[in-house]
């Protein structure tokens, strides 16, 4: 495939639970080295839409393309396997297991390269707690630490599911900059936030959801102009 071709295409995305519509129909695609923000009031159907790419379940109807092929009817290991992985909104470590032992878990999900789960954790600022119990963690450490798991997995397509709740002013700007820096790097991330000045210094891209259904998409600047956007926020 070309330079410019997307690495993730997504066409009338639909999830039903039940008689609710969680996704309605959601379309959006993203490249290589970009990143899109995407937002919405709470159930609007974010966390929805990582679970349906990441392959948490198989979605109703719609189109989940990568690398130009069509992955929904893969299981989620060999969704991870072809590079695919995601953090989670309430981190889910294996408490029990140290900080080191949940990274080299996650390691061996991916195939055929080299990680030094050690490394992972000095570049993440965890390698002093490495051989903690994750239970033992913080919430934003835990944040980390889901993180370190996902990279772990060598992500060419990274999912981040509302890491900058929680974390402090300090912590939500080394993460801007952390997040950037991969999409530097080559990676396309899709971020999942309600914090728009976190995410205005993440990307200009972005994706409104209200009700499953797609309310804005454009530039991050003309979304807090957008009177519909507005609304689905602050209840008129
Ligand atoms: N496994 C599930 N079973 C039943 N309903 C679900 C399931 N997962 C999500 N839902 C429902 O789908 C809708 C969308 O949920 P989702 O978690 O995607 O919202 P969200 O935009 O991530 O919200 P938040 O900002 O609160 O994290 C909600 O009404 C939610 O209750
Ligand atoms: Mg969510």
């Amino acid at each position: 495939m070309s330079p410019e071709a997307p690495i993730l295409e997504v066409e009338g995305l639909k999830k039903h639970f039940g008689g609710l519509k969680a996704l309605d129909g959601v379309s959006f695609s993203i490249h290589p080295g970009e990143i899109l923000g995407l937002a919405g009031p709470n159930g609007s159907g974010k966390t929805t839409c990582i679970n349906a790419i990441s392959g948490v379940f198989r979605v109703d109807g719609g189109q989940i393309r990568y690398l130009g092929q069509p992955i929904q009817h893969l299981p989620a290991y060999r969704r991870v396997r072809h590079g695919i992985n995601r953090t989670f909104q309430v981190p889910r470590p294996f408490l029990g297991l140290t900080v080191l032992e949940n990274v080299m878990v996650a390691a061996t999900y991916r195939g055929g390269r080299n990680v030094n789960p050690r490394h992972i954790l000095e570049d993440i600022g965890l390698a002093e707690h490495a051989d903690r119990p994750a239970r033992s963690l913080n919430s934003s450490q835990q944040k980390m630490l889901g993180l370190a798991r996902a990279l772990a997995t060598h992500p060419r397509l990274l999912l981040v599911d509302e890491i900058g709740a929680g974390l402090n002013p300090v912590e939500l700007s080394s993460m801007a900059e952390r997040l950037r820096s991969y999409a530097e790097q080559g990676m396309a991330l899709l971020v999942v936030e309600h914090l728009m000045d976190f995410l205005d210094r993440v990307t200009d891209r972005l994706l409104v959801m209200d009700a499953g259904n797609t309310l804005f998409s454009g530039k991050l600047q003309q979304a807090t102009e957008d009177s519909r956007v507005i609304e689905a926020f602050l209840g008129g």
